[in-house]
């Protein structure tokens, strides 16, 4: 089948095999072209599968040589629909990963639910004995709780409503985003989806399993960004989220002295998850323009692998509260400086000049594994 993108609003609803797997080769041949460093030697990834998750995979096991095992949501194909772009990614990762001598293995379920940690923790007891770090990166719309009860995160604001320009992904214009805010019970359910319960669940698990090693490192990911996306990020309700994940962050420390919990704050970037938040999309192709005219840009892989090559074990490289700020580069002055002063002046007489909207589309079609430089899309391919 030759196998073409179909975008709608914010997603593709196509993968394309070939384009997944240059993609996933690209990623891998630019952790080994930075060199390896000492580190962690089995690694869990939950959420590997696609955007910071697949770079922590591919980062951990190139750089520092790790075994890993992976965790993921994803679509196979029924033989008409492709399979999700994760999918395919993880089948290539774990291909070019088995030829280089590394274990790699992948569990494809829901990574809340207690069968799935089950799971995990049986294959680790069989084939990797112990992990000595686990990377949480989940992404999820909804959480399904032991005894059937479904929670459905939003991305609204807490308190006032609040309107911004936005970017029309469909036809790259600006308009005025109207976003509604939160009731107590979606503020609850947000925190339910994307807050650290979970991650604490999946600790405490791996724990009373006796399959964490002595000294081991766990990290989850957040974002806090600029004034302009605080209402609906930083002070909305994904944003209680990741408070919760903080708090959640220093329980792990408290509860278990010899794991070390650790946030990373990372850099806004096109993810399957980012696009669908209003406002950001804008806010990341003007951020893009002014990063890369400075030389700065870098996309999940640059991003994780200096933080696990440069920073994550290094316990003198945090902030005040502890973070590892991966977003130190975006938040610089002079990068913010500028994003501030384009934010003011974007219209659509000038979007295509101040905004990176190529740089967005083409990081949203490198996503499902399409425009990647090499590879014949007119060409037939299998999508099994
Ligand atoms: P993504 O959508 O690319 O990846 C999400 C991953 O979670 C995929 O591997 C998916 O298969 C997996 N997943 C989703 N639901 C699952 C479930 N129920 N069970 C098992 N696996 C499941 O998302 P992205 O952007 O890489 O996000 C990862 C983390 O990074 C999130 O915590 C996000 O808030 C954070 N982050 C993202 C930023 C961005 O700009 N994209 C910036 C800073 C932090």
């Amino acid at each position: 089948m030759v196998v073409e993108p179909r975008v709608k609003d914010f997603i593709c609803t196509t993968a394309h095999p070939v384009g997944c797997a240059a993609n996933v080769k690209n990623q891998i041949e630019y952790v080994k072209s930075k060199g390896k460093a000492e580190g962690p030697k089995k690694v869990l990834v939950i959420g590997a599968s696609t955007g910071y998750g697949l770079a922590s995979r591919i980062s951990v096991a190139y750089g520092y040589g790790a075994d890993t095992l992976g965790v993921m949501f994803e679509k196979e194909s029924n033989g008409r629909r492709t399979a999700s772009a994760g999918f395919y990614n993880t089948r290539a990762f774990e291909e070019q990963a088995h030829k280089d001598g590394l274990y790699a293995k992948s569990i494809n379920g829901d990574a809340f639910s207690v069968e799935i940690k089950e799971q995990v923790i049986n294959t680790i007891k069989e084939d990797l004995g112990k992990v000595d770090m686990i990377v949480y990166s989940l992404a999820a719309p909804r959480r399904t709780m032991p005894d059937g009860t479904r929670y459905t995160s939003v991305l609204k604001t807490v308190g006032e409503e609040y309107s911004n320009k936005t970017l029309v992904l469909k036809d790259n214009t600006i308009t005025e985003a109207h976003i509604s805010s939160a009731t107590e019970e979606e503020i609850n359910a947000t925190i339910k989806v994307m807050g650290g319960e979970d991650w604490i669940d999946w600790m405490k698990a791996l724990n009373d399993a006796g399959v964490l090693a002595d000294k081991v490192i766990t990290v989850a990911y957040s974002y806090i960004g600029p004034k302009i996306t605080f209402p609906i990020y930083a002070e909305g309700s994904i944003g209680q989220a990741k408070k919760d994940l903080y708090k959640s962050c220093d329980i792990i420390n408290e509860r278990w002295p010899q794991i070390k919990a650790k946030v990373a704050i990372n850099k806004a970037l096109v993810t399957q998850s980012s696009a669908a938040i209003p406002i950001v999309p804008l806010y990341i192709t003007l951020l893009y323009k002014v990063m890369k005219d400075k030389g700065l840009h870098e996309g999940c892989i640059e991003q994780m692998q200096r933080l696990f090559m440069d920073k994550i074990l290094d316990d003198s490289q945090v902030d005040e509260n502890g973070f590892v700020r991966m977003d130190d580069w975006e938040m610089r002055d002079d990068v913010q400086s500028v994003v501030a002063e384009r934010w003011d002046t974007v219209s659509n007489d000038n979007v295509k000049e101040i905004a990176d909207i190529d740089g967005y589309w083409e990081d949203f079609y490198n996503m499902f594994g399409f425009k990647i430089d090499g590879v014949d899309y007119s060409a037939d391919v299998d999508i099994m």
